[in-house]
């Protein structure tokens, strides 16, 4: 497994696999990973040749106050699992020099209606720093298909609209939250969290499964199914809500009553002491 921190380097990489006719696929990471990543990793090799996985902190999708410096950082570890794994041709690796020499961007990736609500509200900018460092992403590391988890359900979307408004010739492939025996979604963030919260923190999962039962079970009153979501998290002795919305998958807009054919995402982030934790249920509603 190759490890490069130039883009250079990995460009030339990237070019010459492309020159052999093969395909490449880009996870794109901050590291610190899981079972989680890897499940996207495993996928990404079913569809290319080459599975390149980038790990990079991106600092311009952090908030002033949030964790950008607290992030874990282990990048041995991490090289040492997609080794182990033996899925990676590469690992893309840049310092934030490499990436940011001015330290900052002049330039920006901005996908707008569908970052106004969720975490685009509580975290302002967020979503301005994932679509720029993504694009540079793929215009460094030349990917055929590119891989996401629908853990984070919002950046999906986000990704292919960029994608389609942009036509990046990147095809995006979407894979299931993979979570904990209980539930709980894995997540690097999930080591913050004491062993009482770490209880807690599955009620989340609990949340949006309600909210996914009552659709399927006919309910079409989007606040009646978001009250049932914020029930849920009512009874957790931890944690502060920060959201609990029904969305609309096509534009991430708030929807109040659901029809057939639609397909809809119920979204909760709560705060456990510095932990912000997120979960969703995507749903077709029948
Ligand atoms: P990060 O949080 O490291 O997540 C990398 C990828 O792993 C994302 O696509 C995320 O949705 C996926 N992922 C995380 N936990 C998962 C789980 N439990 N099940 C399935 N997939 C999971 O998301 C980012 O990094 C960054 O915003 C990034 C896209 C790399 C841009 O900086």
């Amino acid at each position: 497994m190759k490890v490069f921190t130039t883009i250079a380097e990995m460009r030339a990489f990237a070019r010459s696999v492309r020159r052999s006719d093969q395909r490449i696929a880009l996870v794109p990471t901050m590291g610190a990973l899981h079972e989680g990543h890897l499940t996207l990793v495993r996928e990404a090799a079913n569809h290319a040749d080459v599975v390149v996985v980038s790990i990079f902190v991106n600092q311009t999708q952090f908030g002033p106050k949030e964790d950008f410096s607290a992030y874990p950082r282990t990048l041995q570890e991490d090289c040492d699992r997609l080794s182990e794994e033996g899925f990676t041709s590469a690992v893309f690796a840049p310092s934030v020099e490499e990436m940011y020499p001015d330290g900052d961007s002049t330039t920006w990736v901005a996908v707008e209606r569908l970052t106004e609500h969720l975490c685009g509200t509580s975290r302002p900018g967020h979503f301005r720093g994932v679509a720029t460092v993504v694009t540079k992403l793929f215009t460094i590391c030349l990917p055929h298909v590119a891989v996401f988890g629908l853990k984070d359900a919002q950046q999906f979307f986000v990704i292919r609209r960029l994608t389609a408004d942009l036509n990046l010739d990147v095809e995006v492939m979407g894979v299931q939250t993979v979570r904990e025996s209980d539930g709980l979604a894995l997540s690097s963030r999930n080591r913050y969290l004491s062993a009482d919260e770490r209880v807690q923190g599955t009620v989340l999962y609990r949340a949006v499964s309600a909210a996914g039962e009552a659709i399927k079970s006919g309910e079409t009153d989007g606040t009646a199914i978001t009250r049932l979501m914020v029930d849920q998290l009512e009874k957790a002795d931890a944690g502060t809500v920060d959201y609990a919305q029904l969305v609309n998958a096509a534009d991430f807009q708030p929807v109040q009553s659901l029809s057939s054919g639609m397909t809809v995402v119920a979204a909760v982030a709560v705060y456990f002491g510095n932990a912000r934790l997120i979960d969703n249920a995507i749903v077709d509603v029948p």
